[in-house]
């Protein structure tokens, strides 16, 4: 059963010679934005079109700062009269990257992530929580738009307050739910605390759960806590958000959405193509966006071509789990971090001495950021009052670049140990 069989069970030429079309409609479009038409490849290419999908390597790749320094309307390739919606990353220190869509775009998404979850065996009978962030995350908005365009009864729950998801649940018979796998750890705690087993107290038969790392253990303590399947959803801002790859009911990879993205894996060091099966980082290419093409985005997450067909028929090449990533990058409570945010703010405040660490535990069965901050000798006094303005103020700035409420502990000069070599500033303790 299939969402829309055509396209999912295209044999790979077919699928190859769509994407080839693709490819040209999109480099076409592409130099309509100043951040593409400068680049005498691209519009070399455009101008004479490509006939094979292995051109792309012939194209320079498109990394974050690229976006972030053409910020904001760099890489628009659209009308701005067109545009109809943005979405954007955290932070509010540096620029942060932003993309555009039109109706077109958005119809197109709408229709992947309807895709995406009937592959999850989502049908428009259920009923679908969305227990996500809304407004600029993209699960928000991306998961709503597919719910709908499939049918479902979809609550729009947002994330937080997990009482009231509770209520949620219980009150219309949720039987899909999307989270984020480490709040679901939270979630069952609560549950267990009102007397409730989400496995007897409830309906649901299947969560899907994304936009963070985890391990098969983690799914699978997942799926026995609450007595469902849990499907792996994966997607990045920059190409949509979530219904990039997708788990179907097989649960043994994620379909990358071939007809919507070329995907090529490289190794980061040499950026040549890893061979077949080995980890590497994901590169992608919309091929079915106008507003704003991205032409070999480097995603900087790690993984692998899984070899082998799917029973379930699907052509679209299946990827394995995201292992890690090429950068510092990390996730805590589904928000994206990268250091150098935190660092940012931390050296600006004349009170704030050399060092600092952040450290990720798991604390009452919730992920927690906790940054420890060295203050300058002359600041560290008995002056409480003033320890206290400063730690809130820290607080404040960090959760307001970051969206996660930090636990600041502000600490003596010298209390840091220092690393060997190149200061190791992450320490991550968390559970899964
Ligand atoms: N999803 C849903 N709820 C979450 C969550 C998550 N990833 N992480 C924490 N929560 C819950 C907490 O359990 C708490 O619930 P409670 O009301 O039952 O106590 C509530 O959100 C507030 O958590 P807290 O830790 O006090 O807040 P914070 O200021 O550190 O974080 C969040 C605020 C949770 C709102 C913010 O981290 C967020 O929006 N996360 C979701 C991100 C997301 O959806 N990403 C997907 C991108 S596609
Ligand atoms: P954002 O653009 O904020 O949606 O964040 C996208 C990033 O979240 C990706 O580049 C990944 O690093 C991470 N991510 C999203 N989904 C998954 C997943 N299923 N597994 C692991 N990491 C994920
Ligand atoms: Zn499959």
């Amino acid at each position: 059963m299939y969402w829309e069989k055509e396209l999912e069970i295209l044999d790979r030429k077919s699928l190859e010679r769509l994407q080839v079309e693709r490819l040209n409609r999109t480099l076409l479009q592409a130099v309509n934005a100043p951040g593409y038409r400068r680049i005498p490849k691209i519009a070399a290419l455009a101008r004479s079109g490509i006939s094979s999908i292995e051109q792309l390597r012939e194209l320079p790749f498109t990394t974050k700062s690229d976006l972030r320094d053409n910020f904001p309307w760099g890489f628009l390739a659209a009308d701005k009269r067109d545009v109809v919606r943005l979405h954007s990353s955290s932070g509010t220190t540096g620029n942060p990257t932003v993309v555009y869509h039109n109706r077109h775009d958005l119809a197109s998404w709408a229709k992947l992530m309807a895709r995406s979850m009937f592959a999850a065996g989502v049908r428009d009978s259920d009923v679908f929580q969305n227990i996500c962030g809304y407004g600029l995350f993209t699960g928000g908005l991306g998961f709503q738009y597919g719910a709908e365009k499939l049918g479902c009864l979809s609550i729009p729950a947002g994330a937080g307050n997990s009482l009231r998801q509770i209520k949620l649940m219980r009150d219309f018979g949720t039987s899909v739910a999307h989270a984020i796998p480490s709040y679901l750890g939270r979630l069952f705690e609560v549950f267990k605390d009102e007397g409730l087993d989400p496995r007897r107290d409830t309906q649901l038969r299947t969560l899907i759960i994304g936009a963070e790392p985890h391990t098969e253990e983690h799914r699978q303590r997942i799926e026995e806590m609450f007595g469902v399947k849990a499907y792996n959803s994966f997607g990045l801002t920059e190409m949509n958000g979530p219904g990039v790859a997708f788990e179907c009911t097989e649960q043994n990879g994620l379909h990358i959405w071939e007809d919507a993205f070329a995907v090529e894996i490289i190794d980061p060091e040499s950026l040549q193509p890893v061979a077949d099966g080995e980890i590497g980082e994901l590169v992608m290419t919309t091929l079915d966006r106008q507003a704003m093409p991205v032409i070999r985005y480097r995603t900087r997450d790690l993984t692998r071509f899984l070899p082998g067909d799917c029973q379930c028929g699907r052509s679209h090449r299946r990827i394995d789990r995201i292992s890690g990533r090429s950068d510092d990058m990390f996730i805590v409570k589904g928000c994206n971090v990268f250091p150098m945010q935190v660092e940012g703010i931390l050296m600006k405040l004349p009170e704030v001495g050399d060092d600092y660490r952040i450290i990720l535990d798991t604390i009452a069965d919730q992920d927690e950021m906790i940054v420890e901050v060295e203050v300058k000798r002359e600041w560290f006094t008995g002056d409480l009052a003033f320890l206290d303005r400063l730690q809130r103020h820290i607080t404040r700035l960090i959760r307001d670049e970051v969206l996660v409420r930090p636990v600041v502990s502000l600490v003596e000069p010298g209390s840091i140990p220092k690393a060997e070599g190149k200061a190791i500033r992450v320490f991550d303790r968390r559970k899964n």
